[in-house]
């Protein structure tokens, strides 16, 4: 499979007035192929921003290089292919809302392109399509809830066709129906469109369900795995300020007490087949 993105060696020193540096990312070395759904956790402050906005050249390396399908991000000539492959989307989704009706909102990023009309048409019909607003298309985005929002947002960016997607905690402001209609968006986006997916996120529940899971910690990245290698290690993520799963956590009570169900549990659905197997056998 092809690379979409490449950290090699990455630092990032925010620069504080003359003398006070903070060193937000040390020395990360990442490589995520065209197609993956990587989730990016971490505690506050732990460099997962920092590392986002690496990802289509909004920051570029103090030191080391970042490869956006092979293009150096330091590269002046290639600012334009990197945001246009790589497009980002923010936490908050009413930062990110422009127009007054969602059709013209969705249409922003394409105009700004120089695209033809019926082109953009085109493409707004397909992205409101694909995020399941097509129904909203004259509505007031103001008037959306705050998970419809997002998937403007979503389908803003869709609309400029990118290979690869960004998304720095699209769900932290949102209620959970808003929270599992946004997720179900983004894994479509995965899934059916093909499109690459770098997903921050402080719920675990979200992140297991991505394909890859890479933990930072103080600017590192300490931990990089499918979920399950990753979230079994309680104890380690504990350390690291972490929450596991809360079934995976209800699997280790439930063993404390004699209670041994298959390790490495992650879902209410294998949970529920686990304690109908258990259940089962005795
Ligand atoms: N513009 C800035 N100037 C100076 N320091 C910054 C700036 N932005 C971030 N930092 C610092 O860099 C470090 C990493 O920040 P970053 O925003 O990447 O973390 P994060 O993991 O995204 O945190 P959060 O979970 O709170 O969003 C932190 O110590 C932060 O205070
Ligand atoms: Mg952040």
């Amino acid at each position: 499979m092809t690379e979409m993105f490449r950290l090699e060696n990455v630092w990032h020193r925010y620069s504080e007035g003359e003398t006070v540096e903070r060193v937000a990312l040390k020395d990360v070395t990442l490589s995520i192929k065209q197609g993956e759904f990587v989730a990016v956790i971490g505690h506050n402050g732990s460099g997962k921003s920092t590392l986002a906005k690496h990802l289509n050249a909004l920051l570029l390396p103090t030191e080391g290089c970042v490869l956006v399908k092979g293009w150096d991000t330091r590269d002046a000539k290639h600012l334009w292919d990197i945001r246009q492959t790589a497009g980002m989307v923010f936490q908050n989704p009413d930062n990110q809302i422009v127009a007054t009706a969602v059709e013209e909102d969705v249409a922003f990023g394409p105009e700004n392109l120089g695209i033809p009309a019926a082109e953009i048409r085109r493409r707004v019909d397909e992205a409101l399509k694909i995020v399941g607003m097509t129904e909203y298309r004259r509505a007031a985005p103001h008037l959306l809830s705050g998970g419809q929002k997002q998937r403007i947002a979503i389908a803003g960016v869709l609309a400029m066709q990118p290979e690869a997607m960004i998304l720095d905690e699209p769900t932290a402001m949102l209620d959970p129906s808003g929270r599992r209609e946004v997720m179900e968006t983004v894994l479509r986006l995965n899934r059916q469109e093909g499109i690459t997916i770098v997903y921050i996120t402080h719920f675990m529940e979200e992140a297991v369900q991505a394909g890859r899971v890479v933990v930072m910690d103080g600017g590192q990245k300490v931990l990089d795995g499918v979920p399950r290698e990753v979230f079994t290690q309680v104890a380690e993520l504990r350390r690291l300020g972490l929450d596991v799963p809360q079934v995976t956590e209800l699997a280790q009570h439930l063993a404390r007490r004699g209670i041994k169900l298959q390790p490495g549990i992650l879902t209410v659905e294998e949970m529920e087949a686990e304690l109908c197997r258990y259940v089962s056998q005795m």
